[in-house]
């Protein structure tokens, strides 16, 4: 028999329960509506400076950014519905790029000239609804979430917000909450995404700087228009990859010979330091499996005469993928197009014989891909890490009719947001392929009668 439960008992439950919900919970598909998220605008009709600065980064521009269309529409879904072991990819990109989207259940969502609410991409209710995230390692969206009257942030502030209430968590001055969406495991558990793991185990981490003291720095401003004004505001600047005044001068370049004099027909051997100053986490980081970055040297005689000079090979497993060649790759961009033996593009598209810092990505067939979720394995991780140095060097032999006079030699560091052959083969727009130039430094060799 069931004993009769007391309906004190009763009150005190639903009071209970009624404290805590709305609940936080994890933001899995269709575990909110769309209506329990306001509009960035609504945020920005007080936080103006906070919404303009967020308006012009990426964060903003995840789902509609025409590369992120082109990769998702084109690649991702064809192939999660071709191939069920990546069939997750379907849903989960919206996770991470359009996450209101993902927890309304509406995936995949319109279409971006739908203007739907997908556009909002990574909003200031997204990041201000997150109370934590489930597990020991921040990854693959695993935020939970609690959307509504309360906005979660680092500070209580001095003003009282009209619009919400404040809750302080430890989370949002950590790097570890960027890292639920800037780590990515793929459908084959291979890390295909790693900015925070890589940061976490490097200088920066240890030394308490965080990736919001790089991408949100600290300035006088105001954080609300109504609001008090405050030394260490977090702008919202969000800037990385994609704002070539960042990318520039993170490498620092120095190049040097072993002989400052020389006869035609003698070896000279240039060294080249590359020092990482800049980033907190390795150099390219993040969709490391767009991304290109590579040393091109070349050395220019006294009547203008110009020599590339490939790079020194240092022996180590898996250098081929760091040196350009003329060689094919990502074929298993066919499976999504329906193109049967695709035969591939051209895997790097720039001088061959330079060096490459880059991780290259299998699909499980062993070919290297440009598309993470089909990656099955990873090979020779030769990026620059935070505040590391590489030395690379490069091998001359004067030619025997070289010109006496001064032997200039320059090493230029350069980037591209996308491997150009891949960016030509999907008509994704150019400036996701144009050339960023990192840095550069020469020296000179006297040649000798
Ligand atoms: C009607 C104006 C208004 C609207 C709309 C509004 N806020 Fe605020 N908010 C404020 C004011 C005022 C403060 C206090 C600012 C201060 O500390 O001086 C504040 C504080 C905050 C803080 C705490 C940090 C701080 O500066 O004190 C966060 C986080 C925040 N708002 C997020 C949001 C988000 C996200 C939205 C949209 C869902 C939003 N706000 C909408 C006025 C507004
Ligand atoms: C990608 C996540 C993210 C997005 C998107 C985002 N914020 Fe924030 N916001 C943060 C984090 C993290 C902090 C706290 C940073 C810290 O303490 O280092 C913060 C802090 C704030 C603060 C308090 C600033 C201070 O100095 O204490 C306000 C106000 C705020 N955000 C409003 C907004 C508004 C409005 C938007 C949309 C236009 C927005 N945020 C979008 C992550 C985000
Ligand atoms: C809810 C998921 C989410 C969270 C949380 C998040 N980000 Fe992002 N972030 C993204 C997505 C998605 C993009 C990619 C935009 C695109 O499509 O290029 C991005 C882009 C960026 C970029 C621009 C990269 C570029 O190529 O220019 C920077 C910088 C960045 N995030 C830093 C941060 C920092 C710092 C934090 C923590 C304070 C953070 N993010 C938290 C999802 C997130
Ligand atoms: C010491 C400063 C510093 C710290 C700390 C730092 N970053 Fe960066 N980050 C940079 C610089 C400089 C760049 C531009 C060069 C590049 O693309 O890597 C960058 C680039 C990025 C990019 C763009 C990468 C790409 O190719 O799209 C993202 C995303 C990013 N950072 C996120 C983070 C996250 C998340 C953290 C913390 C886990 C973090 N950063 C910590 C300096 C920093
Ligand atoms: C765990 C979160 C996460 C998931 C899941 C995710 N992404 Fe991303 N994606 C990001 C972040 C963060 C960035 C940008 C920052 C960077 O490059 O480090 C990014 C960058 C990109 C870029 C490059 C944008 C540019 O402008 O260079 C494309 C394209 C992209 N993602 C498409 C996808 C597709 C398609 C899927 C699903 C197969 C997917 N993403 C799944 C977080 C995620």
């Amino acid at each position: 028999m069931f004993k009769k439960i007391p309906l004190s008992y009763l009150v005190i439950l639903i009071i209970i329960t009624s404290v805590i919900t709305p609940a936080q919970k994890p933001g899995t598909v269709g575990s909110f509506k769309y209506s329990d998220f306001k509009k960035p605008s609504y945020c920005g009709s007080c936080h103006k400076d906070f919404y303009r600065q967020w308006d012009q980064a990426m964060m903003s521009k995840a789902y509609t950014h025409h590369w992120d269309e082109i990769e998702y529409f084109k690649l991702a879904v064809p192939h999660a519905e071709k191939d069920e072991k990546v069939a997750e990819v379907r849903e989960g990109c919206n996770g991470c790029h359009a996450p209101i989207s993902f927890m309304a259940g509406d995936v995949p969502p319109p279409l971006p000239e739908m203007n739907s609410r997908a556009n909002e991409s990574v909003s200031c209710e997204v990041c201000h609804s997150i109370t934590g995230f489930t597990g020991d390692t921040p990854f693959n969206f695993n935020y939970v979430v609690d959307p509504g009257k309360t906005k979660y942030t680092s500070r209580l502030g001095d003003t009282q917000s009209p619009a919400h209430e404040i809750k302080v968590t430890e989370l949002h001055k950590s790097g570890d909450f960027c890292g639920i969406c800037h780590n990515e495991k793929s459908p084959f558990g291979i890390w295909v995404k790693s900015t925070h793991l890589e940061w976490k185990e490097g200088p920066y981490a240890e030394q308490g700087v965080q990736c919001q003291t790089c991408h949100m720095p600290q300035a006088e401003l105001k954080t609300a228009a109504m609001g008090a004004t405050y030394m260490d505001a977090k702008t919202h600047l969000f800037h990385g990859a994609h704002d070539p005044g960042k990318v520039k001068g993170t490498i620092e370049l120095r190049i040097n010979p072993d002989i400052v004099e020389a006869e035609p027909g003698e070896k000279v051997k240039f060294t080249i330091a590359l020092f990482n100053q800049k980033t907190g986490h390795k150099f390219p980081t993040g969709s490391v499996e767009d991304r290109i970055l590579w040393m091109h040297v070349e050395a220019v005689d006294s009547k203008g005469n110009m020599y590339h000079l490939p790079v020194d090979l240092k022996g180590f497993e898996g250098e081929e993928f760091t040196i350009a060649s003329d060689v094919l790759a990502y074929q298993d961009m066919g499976i999504a197009l329906g193109i049967e033996n695709f035969e591939g593009v051209q895997r790097d598209g720039v001088p061959f014989g330079d060096r490459i810092f880059r991780l290259p990505y299998f699909d499980p067939q062993g070919r290297m891909t440009m598309q993470q979720w089909n990656t099955a394995s990873l090979g020779v991780d030769y990026r620059i890490g935070p505040r590391e140095t590489k030395i690379e060097t490069c091998t001359f032999n004067l030619p025997d009719n070289l010109p006496p006079g001064e032997l200039k030699v320059t090493a230029v560091l350069n980037y591209q947001l996308l491997v150009k052959p891949v960016a030509d083969f999907l008509n994704v727009p150019e400036e996701e392929s144009n050339i960023m130039e990192v840095n550069r430094h020469s020296t000179v060799v006297k040649i000798l009668d």
